[in-house]
């Protein structure tokens, strides 16, 4: 398995230029297919707010411990090209901040332009077709350059993201670049690019996200299958492990316990069995494979 073989410097100058990168279909069919069986088995399991299982909050449902999950969807996020290529990006060592997989399992109305917060790179795989009835991340192109004058941000709640309304901002929605390929694309982006989920009208997404940071930045705690920890080279468990910052991003606190779903959700006990009383009876996905 040698993924990302093909990212050479081209790519590199096109991620700095542009904010983001799309590789259509760079994952192998059989690839993405068995990381979903191993997805799906966990994806039957819920119990909120015990993250030894899978966890919903609101129309996603989460695998927030990969390291228990799949092996694949491990070996992926540290593919050895894959960490030459952000070594050259950050030119330091990286780290994984955080690494999950997301499934959509409701219809949504969208999630407004906004730009994530703090420095480092995200990368979807989708794991589903990327279609636009399921939902796709659309882009402002070479926008992670754009100064944003603060009376252009709309305050929220939660503050996981900057997020503006496009009609009251310097972007106009001619320069939202929608994203292409299938199964299997990847799609690389600068966090602080601004970029939007738009309304769509069926669930079933489901993608792998991953956060990759600069040596000795703040990372997720999650947990790891010993069998698979055994699996990794040296490198690759420096960038799952060894390369994060001493202390942790709010993640794993105890077991079965509210705080920090995300790290910025204090979300209450009653509010996640509504969420899972609501996927039980109405939520049409089905998790089988
Ligand atoms: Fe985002």
């Amino acid at each position: 398995m040698n993924e990302f073989s093909k990212l050479s410097q081209k790519h590199i100058d096109e991620l700095n230029q542009d904010g983001v990168l799309i590789l259509p279909n760079l994952i192998s069919e059989d690839l993405v297919h068995e990381i979903k069986a191993d997805s799906s088995i966990w994806n039957k399991k819920i119990s909120f707010n015990n993250r030894l299982s899978s966890l919903i909050i609101g129309s996603n449902q989460w695998i927030e411990h990969v390291g228990l999950c799949s092996l694949k969807a491990l070996q992926l996020s540290l593919d050895l090209s894959l960490i030459d290529f952000l070594k050259k990006y950050f030119k330091s060592d990286p780290v994984i901040g955080s690494i999950a997989i997301q499934k959509k399992i409701f219809a949504e109305k969208g999630i407004p332009l906004h730009s994530d917060l703090g420095d480092g790179l995200s990368i979807f795989i989708y794991l589903t077709e990327p279609e636009k009835e399921k939902g796709i991340t659309e882009f402002v192109k070479k926008s992670h350059e754009t100064e944003i004058h603060e009376n252009f941000k709309i305050n929220t709640k939660v503050e996981d993201a900057s997020y503006i309304d496009i009609k009251k901002s310097p972007f106009s929605t001619q320069d939202i670049m929608q994203t292409h390929g299938g199964l299997g694309t990847v799609v690389i982006f600068h966090r602080s690019i601004w970029h939007q989920l738009p309304k769509f009208s069926s669930a079933g997404r489901e993608i792998l996200m991953i956060q990759y940071f600069k040596k000795g930045s703040l990372a997720k705690d999650h947990l790891i299958k010993k069998s698979f920890l055994k699996m990794l080279t040296n490198s690759q468990k420096e960038v799952l492990i060894e390369n994060s910052a001493a202390e942790s991003s709010p993640s794993l606190v105890e077991l079965g316990s509210n705080p920090d779903a995300l790290g910025v959700y204090k979300i209450p006990g009653w509010k996640m069995l509504y969420y899972f009383l609501k996927y039980k009876l109405f939520s049409k996905v089905k998790n089988s494979l």
